[in-house]
């Protein structure tokens, strides 16, 4: 079986109901896919209803699954609750969320407008804790179980210059996975997190890995997957097959978790000697010789 071959077992989420927020595009398109063709309901959610509509007609037609497409802006409380109240009319109730909704761009931190900060902020963090929240609240009155899975990323916990407002945010995000974990464990509610690197995408590209804006050289540099230990991007199917996993039953014990998906990114730029991976082999007996000699 090859790592980006489907790997949980047919039917393995049948009789769920899950909310994907930006689940029109991108990876939260894949992971929705997957979660139909493992027979699970999918209510799909973003600013843009065409985008949602088109979504649903095509993963519809290639599944066989029911897609719900929700407009609804993250950011405000009431569509919020006006998205869960739809959900819960078409499928009856919902079993999971995925907070996956994001806005990004790379910019120096003080080029930022104040409202250019906020509205980072305000997707990633707001739009989670407003659909936790209203998620929540439903679960807990209900007295339902539910799971939660939040999409960060490894700069969550490194912080990183250039994204700021996102590193800010998911750091939030991290923050809000830990904690109720722990507070809403008594509910039946579980609450984890992945931390993907890059993984290709047309919205994540066009705003961190702008190439054709750079000259050759630094395009190159910023290249990640150059960066990657493994020397490779992720595919869609490796982190569809980890999310259908943490938003399943089979995860059922693994509780305020965060699984890094990165070929090893973010510990090869922790390491500060991984820069030495540029001394060709050849060259290591030179090296040993003037260290050994320092004696
Ligand atoms: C500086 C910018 C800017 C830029 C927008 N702004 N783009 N400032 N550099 N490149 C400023 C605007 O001037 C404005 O401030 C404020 O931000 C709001 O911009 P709007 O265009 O009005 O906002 P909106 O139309 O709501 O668009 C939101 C957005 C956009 C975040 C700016 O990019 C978007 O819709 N993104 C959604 C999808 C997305 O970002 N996907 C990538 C996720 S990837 P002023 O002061 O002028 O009013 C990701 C990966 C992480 O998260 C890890 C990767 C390894
Ligand atoms: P994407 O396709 O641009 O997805 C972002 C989604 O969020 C879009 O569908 C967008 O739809 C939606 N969205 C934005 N603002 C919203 C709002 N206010 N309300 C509701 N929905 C909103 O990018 P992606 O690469 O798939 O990113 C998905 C997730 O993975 C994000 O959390 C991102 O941070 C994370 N991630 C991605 C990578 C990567 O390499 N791709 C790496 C690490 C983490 P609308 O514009 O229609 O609203």
């Amino acid at each position: 079986m090859a790592y980006n071959q489907p790997m949980l077992r047919d039917d393995a989420l049948r009789g769920k109901t899950f909310i994907v927020t930006g689940g029109g595009t991108g990876l939260g398109r894949s992971m929705t896919r997957y979660f139909l063709q493992l027979g699970a309901n999918v209510t799909i959610t973003s600013r843009k209803l065409d985008v949602l509509e088109g979504t649903a007609r095509e993963l519809e037609a290639e599944t066989g699954g029911k897609v719900l497409p929700v407009a609804c802006d993250v950011r405000n409380y009431g569509e919020v609750e006006n998205m869960l109240a739809e959900t819960v009319k078409a499928f009856g109730r919902a079993d999971g969320l995925l907070n996956n909704a994001a806005g990004n761009f790379i910019s120096p931190t003080e080029r930022l407008s104040h409202k250019a900060f906020d509205v980072i902020v305000d997707i990633v963090l707001r739009g989670s804790y407003n659909c936790t929240l209203a998620l929540g609240k439903d679960w807990i009155a209900k007295g339902q179980p539910g799971t939660i899975l939040n999409i960060v990323t490894t700069y969550a916990w490194t912080g990183s210059g250039y994204v700021v407002p996102s590193a800010c945010a998911k750091a939030g995000v991290l923050a809000l996975t830990r904690s109720l974990a722990v507070e809403w464990a008594k509910y039946n509610i579980r609450s984890n997190a992945i931390a993907p690197g890059p993984f290709p995408t047309e919205g994540a590209w066009q705003r961190l890995f702008p190439r054709e804006a750079l000259p050759p050289g630094l395009a190159d540099k910023i290249d990640p997957a150059s960066r990657i230990p493994l020397k490779r991007v992720g595919e869609h199917q490796e982190l569809a097959n980890l999310a259908a996993y943490l938003m399943s039953d089979f995860s059922a014990f693994v509780n305020g978790e965060v699984v890094t998906i990165d070929g090893g990114e973010w510990l090869a730029g922790a390491g500060e000697f991984s820069g030495l991976e540029a001394v060709p082999a050849q060259m290591w007996d030179q090296i040993e010789k003037a260290v050994r000699g320092k004696k």
